[in-house]
């Protein structure tokens, strides 16, 4: 059927070489003798054999070997992990093949994740003791992800994740998801076998490292995996926490939105639910992950926007939803939102705002700046101020130059 020695099926996703060239007859482990395209790069400890492939230039590809039936299962579940915004490995495609001797395995195919170390890697490094708290806290933010997410992962482990600098931030990546499921919900005992799991695994892990490298006296392995389920339960707790506002404190919504984008979170959605008291609403809010924010608002609104100017907007439109939905008593669908929030924000701010905007990219920076004088100056009354006097505000005290584009300053110091 195929060209390819020992290969019985593969599955590739579009965008990606179809991998036909790969010595599929011959055992993964013996891959490097076996093909040109096998390279050699860091990697974490594991059950099962893994090699790298490479297309050239960024195109390197992990190859996992398992036995039948479980690389498209693991696809699958990567697939979904991916549907739902979490940062993980990305699946490209599984394989089945058979061996000389008969043997059928399944082979899985992932794209390499660039930049990103092991945590051996990071360990064995001098400079652990400064990367240790931010270790904790993504290992932590991974787990609380994929909670809230409907994942349950099964087999948390530092060998299980991928470490990646991102901006100043170490950000942590699933890398197997041999064992997770996927659900609409977790309930609480799945997230406590979730966090047992993983305490037990990252003894077995600094253990294991210990083993080669002398760790720093300040890091005690017995407590390793206690401090990230402290700092899961917190992390999850502020995530969770409901927030009860007064009508009129459109501004205190905004406060817990930017508290929650400075744990590394964004929101999805912002529920206000009325309480008994008349005057007073409890705020709940639906978080996901970053990169979610430029699809979303291109989809909704049509606009192009950089992810963080994305997601300051699309906050602006999930205030709104939820306080058109509370004003009406019903839901209101956030597409409806989006254009309200379209013809009565964004076009009237782009009217006043005119001359200023040269490019597309202009329009919504300005109207991010405006978006923070706005809340800058809510803040200060402790009441919103509305677009109106924000825009007066931002123009008078950011005058446009001729020759320059009026740009004010990022802040509103
Ligand atoms: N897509 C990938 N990018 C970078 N490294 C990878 C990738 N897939 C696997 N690895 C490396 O291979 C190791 C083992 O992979 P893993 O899926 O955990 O295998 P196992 O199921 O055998 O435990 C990981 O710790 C990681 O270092
Ligand atoms: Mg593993």
């Amino acid at each position: 059927m195929t060209e390819a020695p020992g290969l019985l099926s593969i599955l590739v996703r579009p965008g990606h070489p179809d991998f036909l060239d790969l010595p599929w007859d011959v055992e993964l482990a013996a891959w490097p003798g076996a093909t040109d395209r096998s390279i050699e790069l860091q990697r974490g400890l594991s059950r099962h054999e893994v090699q790298f492939v490479s297309y050239g230039g960024a195109c390197v590809y992990a190859v996992k070997e398992l036995p039948e039936g479980l690389a498209e299962r693991e696809y699958g579940a990567l697939l979904e992990i991916q549907a739902r915004s979490l940062p993980s490995v990305e699946a490209v495609g599984h394989a089945l093949a058979a061996r000389p001797d008969g043997v059928r395995v399944s082979l899985l195919l992932t794209r390499y994740l660039e930049a990103s170390h092991p945590y051996r890697v990071l360990f064995q490094n001098p400079g652990l003791e400064r990367y240790q708290e931010r270790l904790l806290d993504a290992m932590a933010g991974l787990l609380v992800r994929l909670h809230l997410a409907g994942v349950y992962w099964g087999d948390c482990s530092l060998s299980n994740v991928l470490f990646r600098r991102d901006a100043g931030q170490l950000g942590a990546y699933l890398v197997d998801a041999e064992t997770s499921e996927l659900r609409e919900t977790l309930t609480d005992g799945q997230r406590r076998q979730d966090l047992m799991i993983m305490e037990d695994n990252v003894g077995g892990d600094l253990l294991d490292i210990s083993m080669v490298t002398k760790l720093p006296d300040a890091l005690r392995p017995e407590d390793f995996g206690a401090n990230i389920r402290r700092r899961y339960e917190s992390l999850w707790a502020e995530v969770n926490r409901e927030v009860v506002v007064g009508v009129d404190e459109r501004w205190r919504i905004h406060e817990r939105v930017r508290a929650l984008n400075a744990l590394g979170f964004s929101i999805q959605e912002i529920k206000l639910v009325a309480t008994g008291d008349r005057d007073k609403l409890v705020m709940r809010t639906v978080v996901t992950d970053r990169d979610y924010h430029r699809h979303r608002l291109h989809d909704l609104t049509g606009l192009v926007a950089q992810e963080a100017q994305a997601e300051l907007m699309l906050n602006e439109i999930e205030e709104l939803k939820a306080r058109l939905s509370h004003k009406g008593r019903r839901d209101i669908p956030t597409s409806a939102a989006a254009f309200r929030w379209l013809t009565d924000s964004w076009e009237p701010a782009q009217r006043r705002l005119g001359p200023r905007v040269k490019t597309e990219a202009d329009a919504s920076e300005l109207y991010c700046q405006v978006l923070e004088h706005k809340w800058f100056l809510s803040e200060e009354a402790r009441t919103d101020v509305g677009l109106e006097a924000a825009l007066d505000g931002y123009l008078a005290r950011f005058p446009s130059r001729k020759g320059k584009k009026g740009k004010g300053p990022g802040g509103n110091g």
